[in-house]
């Protein structure tokens, strides 16, 4: 029998936790028997000494099951996919109804937004009418109807995970190694697919700035899957600027609509693409090339957008919004942006770009805050463009009533510029496999 107080001072002085002892904690902490800042101390001590490979499959394991484990015996072989976080990541509305339409199976459970990267379950709300509440039988129902379907995570699914994470949120211990893989992985294996790809963003807007740390983090969630009997696939992906050319809401959900019916822009066509056909691989759909060839050809005959469109349906969607973007609702106001100098556009920071999505309605400040759909940002350039000074480059977007000038102001700073053409760094930058 150990004391919370005995537990914290263990990882302090930088000792392995036992697998019992790290049981207990999580129990006892979901329970409430251990108080918030006991969790906190301890969240810290592992911020600075980490934890062994063992460590943290025992605390994903011990996390996973602290709530209900989803287990949907559909019959097929089932692929979840999931983003570490970025800002304009809409892949998932791509690539679900993608491999809906190839006939695989996307239970998806999605977050909302946190901080300054955004969330599926905001974007899809923004379809008039569509429901992210959906219970158990209506998940699945769904899924087998579409092939897919998405839906907010339940207060009952890793309830260790929604306490852990707040507190980490609050006390600055979010950005470690085995507390990310074990917070991500704990939710993946509670939804009970049998194949996931992790898309691991790298740069400015992403809790890993740099490769080498994306890297680790991706080989740890890799042994925890597979510790699991996971198959699983980590793809390293850009996130040095932001993904496509929206940052919002409604104005994400258009891009992927547009992406369905063939048109995305490079930086989201090689990440989007590529991690629909990991998808794929992972049902056993053949070689990488092969599947590619099939995300190609679920876009350019239409499969993949009906699937979406069945998808919003079932969901209580209006369906239309597919082919009249106006029913999603207009921004009262808009501003644009322009260049201020001539040259190259060399970076765009994509934090900032983050949170001034957020300061025009697109996210929230607090967690009550209700979100303005319309809110966002939608960009003309992107890094590696030659502009003119006065070219526009962005537009803001908003309903509210932000200061859409200081917003502006701030906005136009996150575009750095120079004199010569600009080395582009990779959109796909690594793929790592467990099988
Ligand atoms: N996403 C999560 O779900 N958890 C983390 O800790 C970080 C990103």
């Amino acid at each position: 029998m150990i004391t919370a107080y005995e537990f914290i001072n263990n990882k302090r002085r930088g000792l392995e936790h036992t697998a019992a002892d790290i049981e207990w904690f999580v129990k006892e902490y979901v329970n409430g028997a251990i108080p918030d800042y006991q969790a906190a101390a301890w969240l810290m001590a592992v911020c600075f000494n980490g934890m062994t490979d063992c460590e943290t499959c025992t605390l994903t394991m011990a996390m996973a099951r602290s709530g209900d484990m989803f287990n949907p015996s559909l019959g097929k072989f089932c692929v979840d996919k999931h983003s570490t976080g970025g800002v304009g990541d809409k892949v998932t509305l791509f690539a679900a109804p993608v491999c809906a339409s190839c006939g695989v199976y996307v239970p998806k459970m999605s977050g909302r937004g946190l901080g300054h990267t955004g969330g599926t379950i905001d974007k899809l709300e923004s379809i008039p009418g569509f429901k992210t509440a959906l219970d158990y039988d209506k998940f699945i129902s769904v899924i087998k109807e579409a092939g897919f379907a998405v839906a907010g995570q339940t207060g009952t699914l890793v309830p260790a995970d929604k306490k852990l994470y707040a507190l980490r949120d609050a006390t600055a211990t979010v950005e470690s190694i085995p507390l990310i893989c074990s917070s991500i992985m704990s939710k993946k294996l509670a939804t009970g697919a049998d194949g996931i790809v992790l898309d691991v963003k790298v740069g400015s807007g992403a809790f890993m700035k740099n490769e080498e740390s994306a890297e680790e983090l991706a080989r740890a969630m890799l042994r925890v899957a597979e510790l699991a009997g996971k198959k699983c696939t980590a793809v390293l992906t850009d996130m040095d600027k932001p993904l496509g050319r929206t940052v919002g809401n409604s104005i994400e959900v258009v891009e992927a609509i547009e992406a369905l019916k063939g048109n995305s822009p490079e930086d989201f066509r090689d990440i989007a693409y590529r991690i629909s056909a990991e998808l794929l691989g992972l049902a056993g759909y053949g070689t990488p090339e092969k599947c590619f060839e099939a995300v190609e050809e679920a876009v350019t005959s239409g499969r993949a957008l009906d699937a979406f469109r069945k998808m919003i349906e079932l969901q209580g969607g209006d369906p239309r919004v597919c082919d009249d973007y106006s029913l999603m609702g207009k921004a009262k106001y808009s501003m644009e942006i322009f260049a201020e100098k001539d040259g190259y556009i060399n970076g765009i920071a994509c934090e900032e770009t983050g949170v001034c999505a957020l300061l025009l309605g697109a996210g929230r400040r607090t967690k009550e805050d209700s979100i303005d759909m319309t809110a966002g940002i939608k960009l003309d350039v992107t890094v590696g463009d030659k502009v003119n000074k006065g070219d526009r480059i962005a537009v803001l977007y908003t309903s509210g009533n932000s200061d859409m000038q200081e917003i502006a102001d701030r906005f136009s700073k996150a575009f750095s510029y120079c004199d010569n053409s600009v080395i582009k760094r990779k959109n796909v930058i690594k793929i790592l496999r467990n099988s």
